[in-house]
């Protein structure tokens, strides 16, 4: 069977640097430049993300999917790291779609500005598409047609919390446009649904997503959506929720953090979705077990 679309998906990169501006202590970025000074080196990480997108290139991925987190403190110098990055997939004739984590919505200013939005602008539809009345800066959820009866919806349920608190928040607000949207994706069509934040709270309560039950719920209503994208743990998971009418969950881990990139290789073929890990930690970038989902069992 062949692949009609093949997508990496990266989340979690963290591109940081560590700001000496006296001006941090009036915003929560002291808070990430001590973490980032105690824990969060990135020993070696630029290395394997240039040797990163020569894969990607060579692996033929059309997409990559970036979950969010792609800075540090949401600083404008992080912003331009990612942005390079970024440059680097679009030389290399790859499509890039990004939505942001609580860390590209850092400090109450840069979620107020909407700063991740300079540098990555959520309108993923062509203006006369049907979709194209929602965008992921203004509605917090953007849609984009992969071909082939499938479509990719993006959240942005980031904001910017307390000091100690990672929470992510579907609103109301954001529920409404997500089923708004749900509704009108042909009923046959198959949906993948990223986001930052995992809907199940297996962690602190101070990192989960506030009505992430009500995402659940809106999840069990609409089994179009096949595959839940998503970073925020740091820790690679691939669940297969169908037998609970949810869909296959998905986090591919940090792709930089701790010297490491994980990502997963996604195929898209009629009928199948086969879906391959890779951590830069085994030899020579190679790919864990692959594993294949019919979509007829879902
Ligand atoms: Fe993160
Ligand atoms: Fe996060």
């Amino acid at each position: 069977m062949s692949t009609f679309l093949r997508i990496a998906h990266l989340s979690d990169l963290h591109f940081s640097k560590i700001s000496k501006s006296p001006l941090q202590l009036f915003s929560k970025r002291w808070v990430g430049n001590l973490n980032l000074l105690l824990f969060r080196k990135r020993e070696g990480a630029a290395k394997l993300l240039d040797s990163l997108c020569q894969l990607l290139f060579h692996l033929k991925v059309e997409l990559v999917l970036i979950t969010g987190d792609l800075t540090s403190t949401s600083h404008r110098s992080e912003f331009q790291l990612a942005t390079l990055f970024v440059k680097q997939l679009h030389a290399l004739g790859m499509e890039v779609v990004s939505l942001p984590g609580n860390h590209d919505h850092y400090t109450k200013r840069a979620y107020r500005q909407r700063r991740f939005y300079d540098f990555f602008p959520g309108h993923f539809m062509h203006e006369g598409h049907p979709f194209s009345s929602v965008n992921l800066k203004t509605h917090a959820v953007g849609v984009k047609s992969l071909g082939n009866h499938w479509w990719l919806v993006a959240l942005d349920t980031a904001l910017a919390t307390s000091l100690i608190s990672s929470r992510g928040y579907f609103s109301k607000e954001i529920e409404d446009h997500l089923r708004d949207v749900l509704i009108k994706i042909p009923k046959k069509d198959n949906v993948l649904l990223a986001n930052h934040f995992p809907f199940f709270q297996n962690d602190h309560p101070r990192k989960k997503l506030v009505r992430g039950e009500a995402l659940k719920s809106l999840l069990e209503e609409f089994p179009c959506v096949k595959l839940y994208l998503h970073g925020h743990t740091h820790r690679r998971c691939l669940a297969d929720l169908r037998a609970n009418g949810l869909p296959l969950i998905l986090d591919c881990g940090s792709t930089g953090m701790g010297g490491r990139v994980c990502w997963n290789l996604i195929d898209l073929e009629e009928g199948l979705i086969r879906i391959e890990h890779f951590d830069s930690k085994e030899a020579q970038w190679e790919g864990g077990k692959v594993h294949s989902f019919s979509l007829e069992e879902g």
